[in-house]
């Protein structure tokens, strides 16, 4: 999964790539590089191995000016992050290629192409498509028509870009798998993996549908579909705007979107109830009829999607009595289910853009699903855009790589869905009008939580020379505790796993000593006493605990054990609540550790790669 960004102008294109590329770089950073058609019709290209910020120094110590230019930010499949795997790709100078996808058929047609006389200067199966496009053109087959014979004979995923020096003022994109959208400016045409790498350059864009190709010059854009017929594409005007970059004085995106949480939750219920119900039509407009056929619900989403997923099933099966069941979607994609009757699928995901989601998603298409549903945080994803029903968290964009603010919306999407269902399936009005009020105290709750900051900051420091950490708990909080061990492993680099705390004694407590920092996730509710027992245990092998507590669960710090009570009272809305303090333990950790908050090591935002 990469970035791609491209334009044809009638003026010098390059800071538009290089801020496109800036603002894609959640996609991926090991490796970034650009290229332009220069005035006298040569095309001159930086790659850089490392960030965008690298490329940005590079161009100003000597720079390229261009009109027509593509560019791409990297996140390595094939190929280890270097120079020479760096894209654009290029044939002798004469075509240039930036490719986000996987070519899965690369051996084979990189076989071919070195038997036809092709060299190939990476390891990248980018590579193959760029010769391929340059042995088609020495058949006389013009430009266009090139790329429409290449991409007959590619296998897997691909958004691309594509110069040719004999057409300096062309610019040639493709999408099948992977998303391109096209940005409208006057006198000038752009195209991205996303909106966000062109709000700065203009806020109307066209949305490349699966197979289409854009035939790009600065006043004329003809998109053809995957018959090669041309095609209207609607055009949509973005509501974002450009500032969401700014980190409004905190140190990293990070710590933004976790104390943005309050708002994005209150901006994820604003209108999707009133006083006392939900409008189940939020979730579109034949919602209502579905969900009262609803007899059984299958989520399938992947890593902090996946974990919300694991708690909505919980609510959904104690609050609807509808089965529901959890599926990570890299799984449920290659192996054959048994499909109950009126079973909604429903898949969760920030991006919309998730490649194992979407697969599984379609393949979901024709299996004999009631319909399917997205829960989502971008509109006009491809996930929303190919769900039969969509509800959109409103988030707002989340640029750290570590998931926050998206879980905890997904939360309440979910709830909402829970009740949604469950009022189709007997939920009395009175019981409704509860569970929407406990949801409506949430962003307050939040904020509450939010408090002990300082505390966690403090706690923060006896995990900083810890190499692996476990995390406890039961019931829907044994899925909070993946997500807090999640949290940890990927932005600070410590290895940490969570536990149904029950299960300690089957084989992990053999691993408890005094370098293995234990949390808990203690809510008040039927299972602490369970859970008291099994952090005895814990206590018991000289292990080191840290508690997060609700308000009355008589948990005191002693020896070897740190509770912090978050003051919670605990409820339906107590997973969400219970999550914020394992956020800012991961990031504190991370901070201490001096790692990349925003942009953790070989990991990117949006995984639009299997
Ligand atoms: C972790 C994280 C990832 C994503 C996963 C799915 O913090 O963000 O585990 O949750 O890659 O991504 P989406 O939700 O975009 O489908």
């Amino acid at each position: 999964m990469c970035g791609i960004v491209g334009a044809v102008a009638k003026k010098d294109i390059c800071p538009v790539l290089l801020e496109g590329l800036q603002r894609l770089e959640y996609r991926g950073y090991d490796s970034a590089g650009f290229a332009v058609i220069d005035s006298d019709k040569k095309l001159q290209r930086i790659r850089i191995k490392g960030k965008v910020e690298k490329l940005q120094e590079q161009y100003r110590l000597s720079p390229l000016r261009g009109t027509t230019g593509i560019a791409h930010t990297r996140w390595a499949t094939h190929g280890k992050p270097s120079i020479k795997n760096a894209h654009p790709h290029t044939y002798k100078n004469q075509l240039a290629l930036v490719h986000n996808g996987i070519i899965e058929n690369h051996h084979k047609l990189r076989e071919e192409l070195i038997s036809l006389g092709f060299e190939f200067n990476s390891d990248t199966d980018t590579e193959v498509i760029v010769n391929a496009i340059s042995n088609e053109l020495n058949s006389d087959t013009d430009f266009l028509a090139a790329i429409f014979k290449v991409m007959k004979l590619l296998e897997g995923a691909y958004a691309l870009g594509v110069l040719n020096i004999d057409e300096p003022g062309r610019l040639i994109a493709a999408r099948k798998g992977s998303p391109l959208v096209i940005g409208i400016g006057v006198d000038q045409y752009f195209v991205a993996s996303d909106v966000f790498a062109l709000l700065p350059a203009t806020q109307k864009f066209i949305y490349l549908e699966e197979g289409d190709v854009a035939d790009i010059r600065a006043n004329k854009l003809t998109i053809y579909n995957k018959n090669k017929k041309i095609v209207d594409r609607p055009i949509h005007v973005s509501e974002s705007t450009v500032d969401i970059t700014d980190k409004q004085g905190y140190r990293h995106y990070m710590m933004k979107e976790i104390f943005y949480q309050p708002d994005a939750i209150s901006n994820t219920l604003k209108g999707r109830s009133t006083k006392d119900q939900v409008i189940t039509e939020e979730f579109g407009e034949n919602a209502k009829q579905i969900f009262s056929k609803t007899e059984c619900i299958k989520i399938v989403a992947c890593g902090t999607s996946y974990h919300a997923g694991l708690i909505a099933a919980f609510w959904m099966e104690k609050i609807a009595n509808i089965h529901c069941q959890v599926e990570i979607a890299s799984e449920y994609r290659y192996r054959k289910s048994v499909i109950l009757d009126n079973t909604l699928f429903v898949t969760v995901s920030q991006s919309g853009e998730t490649a194992d989601t979407l697969a599984a998603l379609r393949s979901a298409g024709d299996a004999g699903y009631l319909s399917t549903l997205a829960i989502c945080n971008v509109d006009e994803s491809s996930l929303t855009r190919e769900s039969d029903l969509c509800f959109l968290t409103h988030a707002g964009i989340e640029i750290g790589v570590a998931s926050t603010k998206a879980f905890t919306t997904q939360l309440v999407a979910l709830f909402l869905l829970v009740i949604a269902v469950a009022k189709e399936h007997g939920l009395s009005k009175k019981d409704e009008a509860k569970l929407v009020k406990q949801l409506s105290t949430l962003p307050a709750r939040v904020s509450k939580v939010l408090e002990h900051n300082d505390a966690i900051e403090l706690m923060a420091k006896d995990f900083a020379d810890k190499n692996h950490a476990l995390f406890l708990g039961r019931g829907s909080f044994l899925s909070v505790a993946m997500e807090g061990a999640l949290k940890l492993k990927e932005i600070s680099y410590i290895h940490a796993e969570a536990y149904a705390a029950g299960e300690l004694k089957h084989g992990p407590l053999a691993l408890v000593d005094e370098d293995m920092p234990v949390v808990a996730v203690a809510p008040n509710n039927n299972l602490l006493e369970k859970l008291k027992s099994n952090l005895e245990e814990v206590k018991a092998r000289g292990g080191k605990l840290y508690i997060f507590a609700d308000e009355i669960s008589e948990v005191e710090s002693t020896n070897g054990m740190f509770v912090l009570n978050i003051n919670n009272v605990y409820d339906y809305m107590s997973p969400i609540i219970h999550t914020i303090p394992l956020q800012l333990l991961a990031y504190y950790v991370a901070v201490i550790k001096g790692a990349d908050i925003d942009q953790p090591r070989n990991l990117a935002k949006s995984v639009t790669v299997e």
